[in-house]
């Protein structure tokens, strides 16, 4: 049979399970869904289709499995490895969990949220606010990033440090399997030691093992009281002695530690001149500290300022500047986020979602931006990130004045090796929190070694045989 006899065959199917409406085919409706937000990726889709529900997300799925034709899931497509991105086939059908967006429940006395993949993380962080619930996970892409799209690439964000990933975020899970089959494990049980873990399995797995339709969340009491501040640091040694300082007096009250270099708020003030940093001079290493509390605002004031004295009087810091209401404590928080989009702005970068031990941490930065500065004259080390969690955005921009896509053509690889090494050689991760999507496919083989790697294909190919869903992301078999 001749493809566009099939094509049109699959396209007159899918009009049995979802309205047209909801079955792009045109170029220009496609179009806004085929790029990824770096627009690093660029692909084509046989159709665009918005499920309704986990029973149309399971007939599409074993549509698709009968015609043989794969499925990329997507959320708010803001991932960075490309992973919400089809390939250049046109023989893919995007599947876009936008409509799947009811809360179904908020138990209150479980402490949960069960709700729908396609829930923006910013409603549902309003949605658990206006019960007088903190929904910890944030990230700067929560006002379009969605739920499913958190829970698959396991994202991380601010608040990791006193709440975890995603992945501790999440008691339960509906999937639709690669058969077109609903698991429904919805259970919001902080203990459950049935076997093997379905729930974890699916986290993070990036849309290859199975559609995520729907999920159990936990929540937390709100805060009565959350102090922000930043501080000026000479170096990294000390960056990090002050996180240890806080961890040690201000324990489970330290919320947010975040960490950004001069080169990357010099950036920053380049685009959003409205951002510039409020301490003095231009500090090496600016460290934005938050502590969050349930006692009074008092409490919490007294603590931060008894800690940033001790850091004084160590030499760890050289200034500090506290947020004296929200307004400011948000603004400190908009020029951390911004870092991202400034580079955007600027062009194309590449981009180094890496941990390494705090141990391990000074090491890296002093030999690889020596070795990067000295291969590389001219280069930009925009590093920042969530220092607390040992998480480096060690993001590279061009030279000035050189073409941005042209040097990356050129040098991407090389530079990729080059520090993937270093993490390597400091036992570190090639990806802390964004995944791998089809960015690092290569990259995760060389790292993880041949039986992790293994042992990945096995449960790939067990979940999904015919390779229909997500192919060619995360692992090729
Ligand atoms: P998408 O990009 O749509 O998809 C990501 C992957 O998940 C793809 O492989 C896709 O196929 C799969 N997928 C999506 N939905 C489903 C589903 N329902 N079932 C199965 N698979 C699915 N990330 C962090 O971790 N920390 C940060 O601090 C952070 N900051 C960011 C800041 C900015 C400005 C931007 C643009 C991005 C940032 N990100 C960050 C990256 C990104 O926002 C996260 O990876 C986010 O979790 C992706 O969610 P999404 O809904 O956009 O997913
Ligand atoms: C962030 O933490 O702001 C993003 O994850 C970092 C990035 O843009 O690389
Ligand atoms: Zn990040």
């Amino acid at each position: 049979m001749r493809s566009e006899h099939v094509n049109t065959t699959f396209i007159e199917q899918l009009g049995s399970i979802l309205e047209p409406q909801f079955i792009l085919t045109a170029d220009q409706d496609k179009t806004p869904y085929l790029t990824d937000w770096r627009k690093r990726f660029t692909g084509k889709a046989l159709a665009v289709v918005f499920p309704k529900t986990s029973d149309e997300v399971a007939k599409i799925v074993r549509l698709c499995s009968d015609s043989n034709i794969s499925i990329v899931p997507q959320g708010g497509h803001t991932g960075f490895c490309g992973g919400a991105t089809p390939d250049a086939s046109g023989k893919q059908i995007i599947l876009n969990l936008k409509r799947m967006n009811a809360i179904r429940e908020i138990d209150r006395a479980n402490q949960t949220i069960t709700l729908e993949a396609g829930c923006i993380l910013q409603t549902v962080q309003e949605k658990a606010a206006q019960e007088d619930f903190l929904f910890p996970l944030s990230l700067g892409a929560e006002g379009s990033c969605m739920i499913g799209g958190n829970l698959a690439t396991n994202a991380g964000g601010t608040n990791v440090l006193r709440y975890g990933n995603t992945r501790d975020l999440c008691l339960g899970l509906e999937v639709v399997t690669a058969k077109g089959e609903i698991w429904n494990g919805l259970k919001g049980l902080r203990k459950d030691n049935t076997g093997y873990d379905l729930r974890d399995l699916f986290i993070g797995s990036e849309g290859t093992l199975g559609i995520i339709t729907a999920a159990v969340m936990k929540l937390y009491p709100l805060p009565v009281s959350q102090w922000t501040t930043l501080v000026a640091v000479d170096n990294i040694a000390s960056s990090i002695a002050l996180l240890n300082l806080f961890q040690k007096r201000a324990t489970s009250l330290l919320t947010g530690f975040e960490m950004m270099t001069e080169e990357s708020l010099d950036l920053n003030e380049k685009h959003f001149p409205q951002m510039a940093n409020p301490l003095k001079g231009k500090p090496p290493y600016t460290v934005l500290i938050e502590l969050s509390d349930y006692e009074s605002e008092e409490h919490v004031r007294q603590l931060l300022e008894s800690v940033l004295e001790e850091a004084f009087d160590g030499s760890l810091i050289t200034d500090a500047v506290i947020a004296s209401n929200l307004t400011q404590a948000n603004a400190f928080w908009h020029m951390r986020e911004h870092i991202t989009l400034a580079q955007a702005e600027e062009g194309a970068n590449l981009k180094h979602d890496i941990t390494i031990p705090l141990s391990s941490l000074e090491r890296f930065i002093s030999q690889t931006d020596a070795l990067m500065k000295a291969q590389y004259p001219g280069i930009r080390i925009i590093n920042f990130g969530h220092l607390g969690d040992g998480n480096l955005h060690y993001n590279i921009a061009p030279p000035l004045g050189l073409d941005s896509q042209e040097f990356n053509r050129q040098y991407e690889k090389p530079i990729h090796d080059l520090i993937y090494a270093q993490v390597e050689a400091c036992h570190g991760s090639i990806s802390a929190e964004h995944g791998v999507g089809q960015l690092k496919l290569d990259g995760l083989r060389a790292h993880k070694g041949s039986v992790a790697h293994d042992l990945m294909k096995a449960l790939k190919t067990a979940l999904d045989p015919q390779n229909i869903l997500n192919p060619h992301k995360v692992v090729s078999i």
